[in-house]
């Protein structure tokens, strides 16, 4: 009952709250004032967006400053939160946003609106439908997180953040709560669907590249969750113990490079702590770190009632305890928006600035990146949006880009793509009637429709076994109907595993004898507030075995290709089954066209040229953080240590030795790709190197390649992964026998490791091998340059420095 509390909760916060917004677009904030005929400064559109803040900055009361650092959202919600969040003084409550996560306070004596914050990563989450009107506000369902990574493209990733960018400008949003990039620590976590990988490269290129496309025309985003949200059992009361070089080197490099290459407009803390300190009350990493030395201009706001902040701890068994007041600590570390605040907070602001906790100063400095905020937001500059966005252009690059993102981990014999002749199929798995298209939790997005396997496959012209059909629709509708039943009755649950029916062997053999090759869809939903179990998620139930064994027995005796489609949101154990499919496609949670993206694959209409952004292993138990994921007490983690240190992902399997099943960068197409002539700039580096390869398409069918830039650090004074990605590029579509010469640029910070004895990032004098190739151990040109002496690249503040004692994994 006290986790059903907590699980309902948590939800809570994530999905249900609605707020304010003038549906039909504010007026710019001059229009309706100058009611005394005067146009004050902050008023004045031609002055400079800082002057005019400036100006109304010294205009507002404290109690104005306290509105405006202390958000809205979840009104209605109070019995279970424990507390009133605020709920802005619109006078006219039809004006809404059914939906949206939160907002900001307006103060309409200032023209300000309430900037609206809509979830999340795969797209706009609102309300589909509303009260007296006919309309529906449906919103495309983009490929997941992990979907995009895989793509290894920044192009195309960029033109799907300028998708939901518009998405949310029409819908009008200012601020889209994405992207999501933390580091895969480990498989289980159950948002690695909305992330992008286990290296902080290809999550900080994938992050800035979505920002820049999100922020094209004035819609803002909010990455997220800064930093170290690695699991989500326990996640607001959680303490990350880790060390400083750890955190630079891996938890924190994805958000730098973000911040760094596309100025995201907000950053969201994260709920949990690191070293003691819950991010959003710290200094160390909000000021120091994220703003003095990275240069980040924008506001941090924290996640829904994160941090001690608004007194909600779900440590105890999810009951609330309202715990001492920590705003003002929030304040001064440079947390400038508590979302949503509550009304006991406003109390308590009054109270810290009169008994001289909270200093004016520091609250000015948060109130006037809110103003900035709101005044180059779409709201504030009186954007008139049309709440019909372009749904049908989004579907078609969901289409695209879902299929781009596709991994081919295996096909032996050219299983796929299938020939003209392989029109007949046999298709298995209760999760091909049923495509899983996103995640669950503030990550999901209210779709029109999604597109299963079965539909896709029939829009390709395929047909389909029909006895499976009826059998597989008749089951998967009951579950379905099953399912319906227990979410009316809790409507945050977590969705579960859909289980398979039992088929006889003959209707099997049937289909073997009657149709040209076997599908089989292994699925698996995964969400906010609980990571994902190892038993029948991770490993596959012994139903899917049997499923797998069964029908690859028959068909392989009939001569029979069996394909094995991987619809999940993370990895799955690949071993113990791979070997009986003759191709393996992991698909991911592609959004709402995913059954017509997995067809253009199956078909080879598009060419797969996804790539793994997370190694899997050969068993769970050859991950570094095999041992450590679940914190402790193992039933109701309060701290994890992150002792594995730097060694994550690949960094763990190729410096240790250890073969994975299916290394990282890994994926097959339908051609094949050769790498030539590498070639560099200098052999002594200076201030920057450039380096070239040829890309060649080998094969007979046109086609992308990723080329993937790892470097090899010499041993200095601390020990270094074997190799680490600095780079990567993707082709065009290459045809056959095409070549493109592919240039990357090294800068000093690519050769740095962080010392913490020196606390510094230093680049160590010596020889550095440059591999480039189509995976992490698929190398296939070297190269080498030196760097004559140890270089100091970039001495740090010592902060968030272990609260506990333990060593670093080396090797
Ligand atoms: C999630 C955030 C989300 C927020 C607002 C939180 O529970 O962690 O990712 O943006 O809710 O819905």
């Amino acid at each position: 009952m006290k986790f059903l509390k907590k699980i309902k909760l948590a939800s809570l916060l994530t999905v249900a709250a609605t707020v304010s917004a003038n549906a039909q677009g504010t007026q710019p904030v001059n229009a309706d004032l100058n009611k005394n005929g005067k146009t004050e400064p902050y008023e004045n559109i031609s002055l400079p967006i800082s002057q005019r803040v400036e100006d109304l900055l010294s205009r507002l009361s404290t109690e104005d400053k306290i509105n405006l650092v202390l958000g809205t959202g979840m009104i209605g919600f109070e019995q279970i939160t424990g507390f009133e969040a605020i709920d802005p003084p619109m006078e006219d409550k039809s004006f809404m946003l059914p939906g949206a996560a939160g907002s900001t306070y307006p103060l309409k004596k200032f023209g300000l609106p309430a900037v609206i914050m809509t979830d999340g990563p795969a797209g706009v989450r609102i309300m589909p439908t509303r009260k007296n009107s006919d309309k529906t506000f449906y919103a495309t369902g983009f490929p997941t997180g992990i979907s995009l990574a895989s793509t290894w493209d920044q192009e195309l990733t960029q033109q799907v953040g300028k998708a939901l960018g518009d998405e949310a400008l029409e819908y009008g949003s200012d601020i889209q709560l994405a992207p999501a990039l933390n580091i895969m620590r480990n498989p289980l976590c159950g948002r690695n669907y909305e992330y992008f990988s286990e290296d902080p490269v290809v999550s900080g290129k994938i992050a800035a590249a979505i920002t820049l496309g999100i922020q094209h025309k004035g819609v803002g985003v909010s990455l997220k969750h800064f930093a170290a949200n690695n699991s989500e059992r326990n996640r607001m009361g959680l303490n990350v113990h880790v060390s400083a070089r750890t955190l630079r080197e891996i938890y924190l490099r994805g958000f730098k490079i973000a911040v760094k290459e596309s100025n995201p407009k907000t950053i969201m803390s994260s709920y949990n702590l690191i070293n003691g300190t819950y991010t959003s009350a710290d200094r160390g990493l909000l000021t120091d770190i994220l703003r003095n030395e990275w240069g980040f201009k924008g506001l941090v706001m924290t996640d829904w009632f994160g941090g001690y902040s608004s007194g909600i701890n779900l440590v105890n068994d999810g009951a609330i305890s309202l715990k001492e007041n920590y705003t003002a600590q929030q304040i001064h570390a440079g947390n400038d928006l508590i979302m949503p605040g509550t009304r006991m907070q406003i109390a308590n602001l009054k109270a810290d600035i009169k008994n001289g906790k909270l200093s004016e100063k520091d609250l000015d400095i948060c109130v006037r990146r809110v103003l900035e905020m709101i005044f180059n937001s779409p709201k504030m500059q009186g954007y008139q949006y049309s709440d019909s966005p372009d749904l049908k252009a989004h579907a078609l690059l969901t289409r695209q880009v879902a299929a781009e993102g596709m991994v081919l981990l295996k096909n032996e014999q050219k299983a796929l793509p299938l020939n003209s002749l392989q029109k007949n199929l046999a298709i298995f798995g209760s999760i091909s009637y049923k495509m899983i298209a996103g995640g669950t939790g503030s990550g999901d997005v209210n779709k029109a429709y999604t597109v299963s396997l079965i539909q896709g496959l029939e829009n390709a012209g395929y047909s389909i076994n029909g006895k499976l059909d009826n059998i597989y629709r008749k089951f998967v509708e009951k579950e379905e109907s099953d399912l319906k039943t227990k979410l009316n009755k809790d409507p945050f649950m977590l969705i579960p595993l859909m289980p398979q029916p039992q088929l006889k062997e003959s209707l099997i053999r049937e289909s073997a004898n009657t149709c040209d090759a076997a599908i089989i869809t292994i699925g698996r939903s995964s969400g906010e507030m609980e990571d994902r179990p190892l038993e029948g998620d991770y490993y596959l139930t012994q139903d899917e075995h049997n499923l797998i064994n069964n029908v690859s027995e028959v068909f392989h005796q009939a001569g029979k290709k069996v394909i094995v489609i991987v619809n999940t949101g993370g990895i799955i154990e690949t071993t113990g089954w791979s070997d009986k499919a003759d191709a393996v496609l992991f698909s991911w949670l592609p959004g709402q066209e995913g059954g017509n993206s997995i067809a253009d694959v199956i078909s080879g209409k598009v060419n797969p040229s996804g790539k793994l952004a997370m190694t899997i292993p050969v068993k769970y138990e050859d991950l570094s953080t095999a041992r450590n994921f679940q914190g402790t007490p193992i039933d109701k983690p309060t701290d994890i240590t992150y002792s594995e240190g730097v060694y994550v992902g690949y960094r763990y399997f190729d410096t240790f030795n250890i073969k994975p099943a299916y290394e990282f960068g890994y994926g097959l197409s339908y051609t094949t790709f050769s790498f030539s002539n590498i070639k560099i700039s200098s052999e002594n580096f200076k201030e920057e190197l450039y380096i070239t390869v040829n890309v060649k398409n080998t094969g007979n069918t046109a086609g992308k390649e990723v080329a993937q830039l790892y470097l090899s650090a010499p041993k200095g004074a601390i020990d270094k992964p074997e190799k680490e990605l600095k780079a990567f590029i993707k082709t065009k579509l290459l045809q056959p026998g095409e070549t493109q010469t592919v240039y990357f640029r090294l800068s000093p910070k690519d050769l740095a490791s962080f010392n913490e004895q020196q606390c510094s990032w230093i680049a160590d004098g010596g020889t550095y091998k440059v591999l480039i190739g189509n995976s992490s151990r698929g190398i296939q040109q070297t190269s080498s340059f030196t760097l004559s002496d140890d270089r100091i690249i970039e001495k740090v503040n010592n902060v968030i420095i272990p609260d506990i004692k333990f060593t670093d994994l080396r090797p």
